[in-house]
């Protein structure tokens, strides 16, 4: 399937989670089974020209795809999650969001010293999410230069912010404007 096509299989929900916000829902791309399986392709492919050792993925939606791209390279997943799931001693960061903010954690234990991990994610928008898994990864003593997404958000200059911190981004579409 093309980007084009691909691209059309995403939701667009105004107005959600509030006015004037457009979502842009992947779950109508995710339930079509040759959308699936093309968007992990493409996230598989440059995951593997980044010379990947491992997947790491941020909860939620972010372990759909990471996940499966870990599988079809036959490497393992790292899963960045929200605060309080991990039965084990985690380091965690705080991040801003647009409005408030957030906590993302992981196992250190999980990261081999100086393994080369890539990012996965459906969306990046402000880049916060990215950087703080970026940042608690690397503090476990990964090499983080490359995070994969399905959609860029350009406007809200994610890839800008990753970019300021050294890992490169890539997205399958993006969705600029209204
Ligand atoms: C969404 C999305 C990205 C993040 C992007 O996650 O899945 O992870 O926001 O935004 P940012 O670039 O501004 O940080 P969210 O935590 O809202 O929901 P989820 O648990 O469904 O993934
Ligand atoms: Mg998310």
């Amino acid at each position: 399937m093309t980007p084009e096509e691909l691209k059309a299989l995403v939701r667009t929900v105004p107005d959600f989670p509030s006015p004037g916000i457009q979502f842009r829902d992947i779950t109508t791309l995710i339930r079509h089974g040759e959308g699936l399986t093309a968007t992990v392709s493409w996230l598989a492919d440059s995951a593997r020209d980044a010379g990947a050792q491992a997947i790491a993925g941020m909860e939620a939606r972010g372990f759909i795809f990471g996940a499966a791209v870990a599988i079809e390279l036959g490497i393992g997943f790292v899963p960045v999650r929200k605060p309080g799931k991990l039965p084990v001693a985690t380091i965690g960061i705080d991040y801003q969001l647009e409005y408030g903010t957030d906590r993302l954690e992981i196992d250190p234990s999980l990261i081999d010293q100086g393994e080369r991990v890539v990012l996965v994610d459906d969306l990046i928008a402000t880049g916060g999410t990215a950087c703080a898994a970026a940042e608690l990864l690397r503090r476990a003593g990964a090499i983080v230069e490359r995070a994969a997404f399905v959609i860029d958000l350009p406007e809200l200059g994610g890839a800008k912010k990753l970019g300021g911190i050294g890992v490169a981004t890539q997205a399958l579409m993006d969705f600029a404007g209204h």
